[in-house]
Protein backbone atom coordinates (compact mmCIF):
# COMPACT_ATOMS: atom_id res chain seq x y z
CA UNK A 1 0.00 0.00 0.00
CA UNK A 2 3.35 2.39 0.07
CA UNK A 3 3.84 4.42 -2.32
CA UNK A 4 7.91 5.50 -1.49
CA UNK A 5 9.64 5.11 -4.15
CA UNK A 6 13.45 4.09 -3.82
CA UNK A 7 15.29 6.95 -4.73
CA UNK A 8 18.28 6.58 -7.10
CA UNK A 9 21.58 5.91 -4.70
CA UNK A 10 25.49 6.74 -5.70
CA UNK A 11 26.82 3.07 -3.66
CA UNK A 12 29.99 3.42 -2.51
CA UNK A 13 31.22 4.89 0.97
CA UNK A 14 31.77 8.84 0.19
CA UNK A 15 31.68 10.78 -2.80
CA UNK A 16 33.58 13.77 -1.50
CA UNK A 17 36.01 12.97 -3.60
CA UNK A 18 34.09 13.28 -6.40
CA UNK A 19 32.60 16.07 -5.57
CA UNK A 20 35.90 17.81 -5.09
CA UNK A 21 36.82 16.57 -8.82
CA UNK A 22 34.04 17.51 -10.71
CA UNK A 23 32.91 20.27 -9.10
CA UNK A 24 30.19 22.53 -10.41
CA UNK A 25 28.71 19.02 -12.47
CA UNK A 26 29.08 16.67 -9.94
CA UNK A 27 25.18 17.10 -9.25
CA UNK A 28 24.21 17.47 -12.59
CA UNK A 29 26.49 14.34 -14.29
CA UNK A 30 24.18 12.16 -11.53
CA UNK A 31 20.94 13.97 -12.19
CA UNK A 32 21.87 12.91 -15.83
CA UNK A 33 22.93 9.52 -15.40
CA UNK A 34 20.48 8.34 -12.58
CA UNK A 35 17.92 10.33 -14.80
CA UNK A 36 16.34 11.87 -12.19
CA UNK A 37 16.53 14.98 -10.27
CA UNK A 38 16.68 13.40 -7.23
CA UNK A 39 19.45 11.15 -5.70
CA UNK A 40 21.24 9.76 -2.60
CA UNK A 41 24.88 9.81 -1.87
CA UNK A 42 27.21 10.32 0.69
CA UNK A 43 29.26 13.08 1.23
CA UNK A 44 31.95 14.32 4.43
CA UNK A 45 31.15 10.82 5.60
CA UNK A 46 27.00 11.13 6.32
CA UNK A 47 24.00 10.51 3.97
CA UNK A 48 23.31 13.30 1.44
CA UNK A 49 20.46 13.87 -0.64
CA UNK A 50 20.86 16.06 -3.90
CA UNK A 51 19.05 17.45 -5.78
CA UNK A 52 18.26 19.85 -8.75
CA UNK A 53 15.41 21.73 -11.24
CA UNK A 54 12.28 24.05 -10.46
CA UNK A 55 10.58 21.77 -8.78
CA UNK A 56 13.41 20.61 -6.37
CA UNK A 57 14.23 24.42 -5.83
CA UNK A 58 10.37 25.09 -4.73
CA UNK A 59 10.43 21.93 -2.13
CA UNK A 60 13.85 22.90 -0.73
CA UNK A 61 13.16 26.72 -0.20
CA UNK A 62 9.56 25.54 2.27
CA UNK A 63 10.71 26.41 5.86
CA UNK A 64 8.36 23.68 6.91
CA UNK A 65 10.59 20.98 5.56
CA UNK A 66 14.17 22.40 5.83
CA UNK A 67 16.07 24.07 8.26
CA UNK A 68 19.56 25.74 8.20
CA UNK A 69 21.01 25.53 11.87
CA UNK A 70 24.00 23.70 11.74
CA UNK A 71 23.78 23.06 7.73
CA UNK A 72 26.78 24.40 6.76
CA UNK A 73 30.14 22.48 7.89
CA UNK A 74 32.64 23.95 10.09
CA UNK A 75 35.13 24.93 6.98
CA UNK A 76 32.60 27.12 5.71
CA UNK A 77 31.13 28.72 8.81
CA UNK A 78 35.28 29.39 10.10
CA UNK A 79 35.68 31.10 6.69
CA UNK A 80 32.43 32.59 4.30
CA UNK A 81 29.34 32.67 6.82
CA UNK A 82 31.36 33.20 10.26
CA UNK A 83 28.94 32.10 13.58
CA UNK A 84 25.45 32.57 14.67
CA UNK A 85 24.88 35.29 11.33
CA UNK A 86 21.56 35.08 9.23
CA UNK A 87 22.72 32.01 7.24
CA UNK A 88 22.51 29.68 10.10
CA UNK A 89 18.99 30.96 11.62
CA UNK A 90 15.45 29.36 11.21
CA UNK A 91 11.72 30.77 11.62
CA UNK A 92 10.96 34.20 13.44
CA UNK A 93 14.57 34.70 14.41
CA UNK A 94 15.57 34.52 10.41
CA UNK A 95 12.95 36.41 8.98
CA UNK A 96 13.43 39.54 11.82
CA UNK A 97 17.30 39.51 11.11
CA UNK A 98 17.07 39.18 7.47
CA UNK A 99 14.03 42.44 7.70
CA UNK A 100 17.67 43.95 9.18
CA UNK A 101 19.32 43.28 5.84
CA UNK A 102 16.27 43.87 3.61
CA UNK A 103 15.76 47.16 5.28
CA UNK A 104 19.21 48.52 4.01
CA UNK A 105 18.67 47.96 0.69
CA UNK A 106 16.06 50.88 -0.34
CA UNK A 107 16.28 52.15 -3.89
CA UNK A 108 17.92 55.30 -2.43
CA UNK A 109 21.03 53.32 -0.67
CA UNK A 110 21.00 51.30 -4.33
CA UNK A 111 21.40 54.51 -6.05
CA UNK A 112 24.01 55.62 -3.88
CA UNK A 113 25.42 52.34 -4.67
CA UNK A 114 25.88 52.85 -7.90
CA UNK A 115 27.01 56.23 -7.69
CA UNK A 116 29.64 54.98 -5.67
CA UNK A 117 30.49 52.25 -7.92
CA UNK A 118 31.03 54.51 -10.40
CA UNK A 119 33.25 56.72 -9.08
CA UNK A 120 35.69 53.88 -7.98
CA UNK A 121 35.44 52.65 -11.44
CA UNK A 122 36.82 56.36 -12.66
CA UNK A 123 39.18 56.20 -10.02
CA UNK A 124 40.58 52.73 -11.26
CA UNK A 125 40.83 53.62 -15.10
CA UNK A 126 42.82 56.49 -14.40
CA UNK A 127 44.87 54.47 -12.57
CA UNK A 128 45.28 51.74 -14.99
CA UNK A 129 46.34 54.21 -18.09
CA UNK A 130 49.32 55.05 -15.95
CA UNK A 131 50.19 51.08 -16.00
CA UNK A 132 51.54 48.70 -18.12
CA UNK A 133 49.10 46.12 -17.31
CA UNK A 134 47.12 45.62 -14.58
CA UNK A 135 45.60 42.16 -13.00
CA UNK A 136 42.11 42.67 -13.05
CA UNK A 137 40.56 40.58 -10.72
CA UNK A 138 42.69 41.90 -7.54
CA UNK A 139 42.05 45.28 -9.27
CA UNK A 140 38.03 44.18 -9.48
CA UNK A 141 38.31 43.46 -5.79
CA UNK A 142 39.91 46.22 -4.81
CA UNK A 143 37.17 48.53 -6.34
CA UNK A 144 34.62 46.51 -4.78
CA UNK A 145 36.28 46.91 -1.54
CA UNK A 146 36.56 50.59 -1.40
CA UNK A 147 32.74 50.83 -2.79
CA UNK A 148 31.53 47.99 0.04
CA UNK A 149 33.19 50.12 3.09
CA UNK A 150 32.07 53.30 1.70
CA UNK A 151 28.13 52.21 1.29
CA UNK A 152 28.88 50.00 4.43
CA UNK A 153 29.70 53.12 6.44
CA UNK A 154 32.88 51.48 7.48
CA UNK A 155 35.61 53.62 7.62
CA UNK A 156 38.66 52.59 6.25
CA UNK A 157 42.63 54.27 6.52
CA UNK A 158 43.93 54.49 2.63
CA UNK A 159 46.90 51.99 3.87
CA UNK A 160 44.46 49.23 5.00
CA UNK A 161 42.59 49.09 2.06
CA UNK A 162 44.85 46.58 0.70
CA UNK A 163 45.01 44.06 3.17
CA UNK A 164 41.12 44.64 3.96
CA UNK A 165 40.83 43.74 0.47
CA UNK A 166 43.07 41.01 0.51
CA UNK A 167 41.57 39.55 3.71
CA UNK A 168 37.71 39.81 2.33
CA UNK A 169 38.86 37.71 -0.88
CA UNK A 170 40.22 35.11 1.31
CA UNK A 171 37.47 34.71 3.32
CA UNK A 172 35.09 33.22 0.06
CA UNK A 173 38.55 32.18 -1.74
CA UNK A 174 39.21 29.75 0.79
CA UNK A 175 36.03 27.72 1.94
CA UNK A 176 37.07 24.51 -0.27
CA UNK A 177 40.50 24.66 -0.45
CA UNK A 178 42.73 22.79 1.88
CA UNK A 179 45.97 22.96 3.88
CA UNK A 180 47.68 27.11 4.10
CA UNK A 181 45.12 28.42 2.08
CA UNK A 182 42.32 27.42 3.99
CA UNK A 183 43.70 29.17 6.83
CA UNK A 184 44.44 32.27 4.97
CA UNK A 185 40.74 32.28 4.96
CA UNK A 186 40.28 31.49 8.54
CA UNK A 187 42.58 33.62 9.68
CA UNK A 188 41.48 36.88 7.32
CA UNK A 189 38.29 36.23 8.96
CA UNK A 190 39.43 36.56 13.08
CA UNK A 191 41.16 39.47 12.01
CA UNK A 192 38.63 41.55 9.90
CA UNK A 193 35.69 40.46 12.83
CA UNK A 194 37.62 41.49 15.53
CA UNK A 195 38.29 44.97 14.11
CA UNK A 196 34.63 45.29 13.08
CA UNK A 197 33.81 44.41 16.61
CA UNK A 198 35.87 47.30 17.97
CA UNK A 199 33.83 49.68 14.91
CA UNK A 200 30.59 48.74 16.57
CA UNK A 201 31.88 49.41 20.22
CA UNK A 202 32.55 52.79 18.92
CA UNK A 203 29.40 53.33 17.30
CA UNK A 204 27.79 52.04 20.50
CA UNK A 205 30.07 54.59 22.08
CA UNK A 206 29.03 57.58 20.19
CA UNK A 207 32.96 57.60 19.02
CA UNK A 208 31.98 56.67 15.48
CA UNK A 209 28.62 58.01 13.90
CA UNK A 210 28.21 56.15 10.22
CA UNK A 211 25.57 57.84 8.34
CA UNK A 212 22.02 56.53 9.15
CA UNK A 213 20.39 53.65 6.67
CA UNK A 214 24.15 52.32 6.23
CA UNK A 215 25.26 48.54 7.75
CA UNK A 216 27.53 49.88 10.16
CA UNK A 217 24.87 52.52 11.64
CA UNK A 218 21.70 49.68 11.03
CA UNK A 219 23.53 46.76 12.66
CA UNK A 220 25.30 48.10 15.68
CA UNK A 221 21.86 49.40 16.76
CA UNK A 222 19.66 46.92 15.59
CA UNK A 223 17.67 44.97 18.54
CA UNK A 224 17.17 41.12 17.86
CA UNK A 225 13.23 39.82 19.06
CA UNK A 226 13.67 39.96 22.69
CA UNK A 227 14.62 43.97 22.45
CA UNK A 228 18.45 43.69 22.89
CA UNK A 229 21.42 44.79 21.22
CA UNK A 230 23.21 42.05 18.76
CA UNK A 231 26.32 40.69 20.58
CA UNK A 232 28.70 42.90 19.01
CA UNK A 233 30.54 39.22 17.81
CA UNK A 234 27.13 38.95 15.79
CA UNK A 235 27.03 42.29 14.94
CA UNK A 236 30.72 42.09 13.08
CA UNK A 237 29.57 38.73 11.18
CA UNK A 238 26.60 40.60 9.75
CA UNK A 239 28.59 43.52 8.67
CA UNK A 240 30.83 41.40 7.27
CA UNK A 241 28.05 39.60 5.58
CA UNK A 242 27.52 42.88 3.70
CA UNK A 243 31.39 43.99 2.47
CA UNK A 244 32.68 40.40 1.83
CA UNK A 245 29.60 39.36 -0.81
CA UNK A 246 30.14 42.82 -2.45
CA UNK A 247 34.01 42.43 -2.98
CA UNK A 248 32.80 38.76 -4.43
CA UNK A 249 31.30 40.64 -6.80
CA UNK A 250 34.30 40.83 -8.53
CA UNK A 251 34.32 37.23 -9.72
CA UNK A 252 31.25 38.21 -11.51
CA UNK A 253 33.14 40.96 -12.94
CA UNK A 254 35.88 39.29 -14.08
CA UNK A 255 33.30 37.11 -15.90
CA UNK A 256 31.72 39.85 -17.45
CA UNK A 257 35.46 40.94 -18.37
CA UNK A 258 35.65 37.43 -20.55
CA UNK A 259 32.49 37.49 -22.04
CA UNK A 260 33.07 40.48 -23.57
CA UNK A 261 36.34 39.42 -24.53
CA UNK A 262 34.81 35.92 -25.88
CA UNK A 263 32.00 37.13 -27.65
CA UNK A 264 32.60 40.31 -29.71
CA UNK A 265 29.49 40.11 -31.10
CA UNK A 266 28.16 40.68 -27.69
CA UNK A 267 30.25 43.87 -27.47
CA UNK A 268 28.71 45.42 -30.46
CA UNK A 269 25.10 45.11 -29.23
CA UNK A 270 26.25 46.76 -25.95
CA UNK A 271 27.42 49.70 -27.93
CA UNK A 272 24.34 50.79 -28.09
CA UNK A 273 23.47 51.45 -24.37
CA UNK A 274 20.41 49.47 -23.94
CA UNK A 275 19.81 49.31 -20.76
CA UNK A 276 17.43 46.31 -21.31
CA UNK A 277 19.84 44.68 -22.60
CA UNK A 278 22.66 45.53 -20.62
CA UNK A 279 20.14 43.99 -18.14
CA UNK A 280 20.20 40.76 -20.36
CA UNK A 281 23.54 40.18 -20.77
CA UNK A 282 24.08 40.61 -17.35
CA UNK A 283 21.38 38.03 -15.87
CA UNK A 284 23.09 35.36 -18.74
CA UNK A 285 26.59 35.92 -17.36
CA UNK A 286 24.95 34.89 -13.64
CA UNK A 287 23.05 32.13 -15.33
CA UNK A 288 26.29 31.09 -17.67
CA UNK A 289 29.54 31.28 -15.63
CA UNK A 290 29.73 29.05 -11.87
CA UNK A 291 29.61 30.71 -9.03
CA UNK A 292 28.36 28.88 -5.97
CA UNK A 293 27.54 25.39 -6.82
CA UNK A 294 24.99 24.92 -4.65
CA UNK A 295 23.04 25.38 -0.92
CA UNK A 296 22.94 22.84 2.06
CA UNK A 297 19.74 22.43 3.79
CA UNK A 298 18.84 19.75 7.12
CA UNK A 299 15.51 17.84 6.94
CA UNK A 300 13.36 19.70 9.76
CA UNK A 301 11.30 16.85 9.62
CA UNK A 302 9.90 13.75 8.42
CA UNK A 303 8.02 14.19 5.02
CA UNK A 304 7.36 12.29 1.41
CA UNK A 305 7.95 14.40 -1.69
CA UNK A 306 7.36 12.38 -5.16
CA UNK A 307 7.14 9.01 -3.25
CA UNK A 308 10.82 9.93 -1.81
CA UNK A 309 11.18 9.76 1.48
CA UNK A 310 13.09 12.61 3.72
CA UNK A 311 14.43 11.66 6.83
CA UNK A 312 14.70 14.43 9.61
CA UNK A 313 18.18 15.33 9.74
CA UNK A 314 19.60 14.28 6.36
CA UNK A 315 21.69 16.63 4.62
CA UNK A 316 19.99 18.15 1.34
CA UNK A 317 22.35 20.55 -1.47
CA UNK A 318 19.93 21.75 -4.08
CA UNK A 319 21.99 22.65 -7.31
CA UNK A 320 21.90 26.23 -7.87
CA UNK A 321 24.24 25.81 -11.43
CA UNK A 322 23.04 22.46 -12.63
CA UNK A 323 19.52 24.49 -11.87
CA UNK A 324 21.00 27.49 -14.73
CA UNK A 325 21.86 24.64 -16.70
CA UNK A 326 18.87 22.33 -16.71
CA UNK A 327 18.17 21.59 -20.19
CA UNK A 328 14.37 21.22 -19.14
CA UNK A 329 14.35 24.77 -18.31
CA UNK A 330 16.54 26.47 -20.50
CA UNK A 331 17.30 25.84 -24.16
CA UNK A 332 20.90 25.33 -25.08
CA UNK A 333 21.67 26.12 -21.94
CA UNK A 334 25.59 25.55 -22.47
CA UNK A 335 25.43 28.60 -24.96
CA UNK A 336 26.11 31.77 -23.86
CA UNK A 337 22.68 33.77 -24.86
CA UNK A 338 21.53 36.82 -23.32
CA UNK A 339 18.68 37.18 -25.64
CA UNK A 340 17.07 34.32 -23.88
CA UNK A 341 16.02 36.87 -21.11
CA UNK A 342 14.22 39.00 -23.48
CA UNK A 343 11.23 36.46 -23.03
CA UNK A 344 12.08 34.67 -19.89
CA UNK A 345 9.32 34.47 -17.57
CA UNK A 346 10.41 34.93 -13.99
CA UNK A 347 10.01 32.76 -12.20
CA UNK A 348 11.71 32.24 -8.43
CA UNK A 349 12.60 28.67 -8.38
CA UNK A 350 14.30 28.41 -12.37
CA UNK A 351 16.77 30.82 -12.52
CA UNK A 352 18.68 30.99 -9.11
CA UNK A 353 22.57 31.82 -9.26
CA UNK A 354 22.02 33.68 -5.51
CA UNK A 355 19.50 31.26 -4.24
CA UNK A 356 15.85 30.93 -5.05
CA UNK A 357 11.73 32.04 -3.20
CA UNK A 358 11.78 34.41 -1.13
CA UNK A 359 13.92 37.55 0.10
CA UNK A 360 12.85 37.65 3.38
CA UNK A 361 10.66 34.59 4.39
CA UNK A 362 13.68 32.61 2.98
CA UNK A 363 17.21 32.57 2.36
CA UNK A 364 17.41 33.85 -1.03
CA UNK A 365 20.56 36.59 -1.13
CA UNK A 366 19.87 39.44 0.27
CA UNK A 367 22.32 41.12 -1.80
CA UNK A 368 20.58 39.99 -5.36
CA UNK A 369 19.40 43.67 -6.71
CA UNK A 370 22.87 45.29 -5.36
CA UNK A 371 24.50 42.18 -7.31
CA UNK A 372 22.50 43.29 -10.59
CA UNK A 373 23.31 47.10 -10.32
CA UNK A 374 27.05 47.00 -9.74
CA UNK A 375 27.36 44.76 -12.97
CA UNK A 376 25.52 46.72 -14.87
CA UNK A 377 27.83 49.64 -14.17
CA UNK A 378 30.77 46.91 -14.83
CA UNK A 379 29.60 46.17 -17.73
CA UNK A 380 29.65 49.63 -19.33
CA UNK A 381 32.84 50.59 -18.09
CA UNK A 382 34.17 46.84 -20.11
CA UNK A 383 32.43 47.57 -22.90
CA UNK A 384 32.22 51.31 -23.33
CA UNK A 385 34.29 53.32 -21.26
CA UNK A 386 37.20 52.14 -21.89
CA UNK A 387 39.62 50.72 -24.60
CA UNK A 388 42.35 47.88 -23.50
CA UNK A 389 43.69 44.77 -24.34
CA UNK A 390 43.56 41.43 -23.56
CA UNK A 391 46.86 39.73 -24.26
CA UNK A 392 46.23 35.79 -25.00
CA UNK A 393 46.80 33.64 -21.96
CA UNK A 394 45.32 30.51 -20.72
CA UNK A 395 41.58 32.10 -20.24
CA UNK A 396 39.85 28.86 -19.60
CA UNK A 397 38.45 28.35 -16.07
CA UNK A 398 38.20 25.43 -13.82
CA UNK A 399 34.77 23.43 -13.22
CA UNK A 400 36.07 22.60 -10.19
CA UNK A 401 37.53 25.10 -8.22
CA UNK A 402 35.51 27.22 -5.88
CA UNK A 403 35.35 29.74 -6.78
CA UNK A 404 36.04 29.69 -10.72
CA UNK A 405 37.92 32.38 -12.21
CA UNK A 406 40.18 32.19 -15.53
CA UNK A 407 43.85 29.93 -15.24
CA UNK A 408 45.80 32.68 -15.54
CA UNK A 409 43.45 35.17 -14.23
CA UNK A 410 42.72 38.25 -16.56
CA UNK A 411 45.74 40.68 -17.06
CA UNK A 412 44.01 43.93 -19.16
CA UNK A 413 46.79 46.27 -20.84
CA UNK A 414 47.11 49.52 -22.71
CA UNK A 415 44.29 51.11 -20.67
CA UNK A 416 42.31 54.58 -21.81
CA UNK A 417 39.27 56.07 -20.95
CA UNK A 418 37.05 56.25 -23.87
CA UNK A 419 34.88 59.46 -23.62
C1 LIG B 1 28.63 38.25 -5.60
C2 LIG B 1 27.54 37.70 -6.02
C3 LIG B 1 26.68 36.94 -5.06
C4 LIG B 1 26.34 35.64 -5.14
C5 LIG B 1 26.71 34.66 -6.24
C6 LIG B 1 25.53 35.36 -3.99
C7 LIG B 1 24.97 34.13 -3.72
C8 LIG B 1 24.26 33.85 -2.58
C9 LIG B 1 23.71 32.56 -2.27
C10 LIG B 1 23.81 31.32 -3.16
C11 LIG B 1 23.12 32.66 -1.07
C12 LIG B 1 22.46 31.53 -0.29
C13 LIG B 1 21.03 31.33 -0.65
C14 LIG B 1 20.45 30.22 0.20
O1 LIG B 1 21.00 29.91 1.26
O2 LIG B 1 19.41 29.67 -0.15
C15 LIG B 1 23.29 34.00 -0.61
C16 LIG B 1 22.84 34.45 0.61
C17 LIG B 1 23.13 35.70 1.09
N1 LIG B 1 23.73 36.73 0.42
FE1 LIG B 1 24.48 36.65 -1.42
N2 LIG B 1 25.42 36.48 -3.23
C18 LIG B 1 26.08 37.50 -3.86
C19 LIG B 1 26.15 38.80 -3.46
C20 LIG B 1 25.66 39.30 -2.29
C21 LIG B 1 25.73 40.66 -1.88
C22 LIG B 1 26.29 41.78 -2.75
C23 LIG B 1 25.22 40.73 -0.61
C24 LIG B 1 25.05 41.89 0.30
C25 LIG B 1 25.51 43.09 0.09
C26 LIG B 1 24.83 39.40 -0.24
C27 LIG B 1 24.30 39.04 0.97
C28 LIG B 1 23.79 37.80 1.27
C29 LIG B 1 23.22 37.46 2.55
C30 LIG B 1 23.10 38.35 3.76
C31 LIG B 1 22.79 36.13 2.44
C32 LIG B 1 22.13 35.28 3.51
C33 LIG B 1 20.62 35.33 3.33
C34 LIG B 1 19.87 34.45 4.28
O3 LIG B 1 20.44 33.48 4.81
O4 LIG B 1 18.69 34.73 4.50
N3 LIG B 1 25.11 38.55 -1.28
N4 LIG B 1 23.98 34.72 -1.54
Amino acid sequence: MSNINPMPREEGFDHTLSLMREGYMYILNRRKSFNSDIFETRLLGQKAICMGGKEAAEVFYDTEKFKRKNAAPNRVVQTLFGKNGVQALDGQAHKHRKEMFMSIMSSEALEKLIHITKRQWEQAVEKWEQLDEVIFYEEAKEIMCRTACEWAGVPVPEDKIIRLTKDLGAMFESPAEIGPAHWLGRNARNRVESWIEGLIEEVRNRNLNPPENTALHKFAWHRDLEGNLLNKKIAAVEVINILRPIVAIAIYINFIALAVHHYPEERKKLESRDEKYAEMFVQEVRRFYPFFPFVAALVKKDFTWKGYKFEEGTLTLLDLYGTNHDPELWENPEVFNPERFAKWEENPFSFIPQGGGDYFMGHRCAGEWITIEVMKVSLDYLANRMEYEIPEKDLSYKMNSMPSIPQSKIVIKNVKRKM
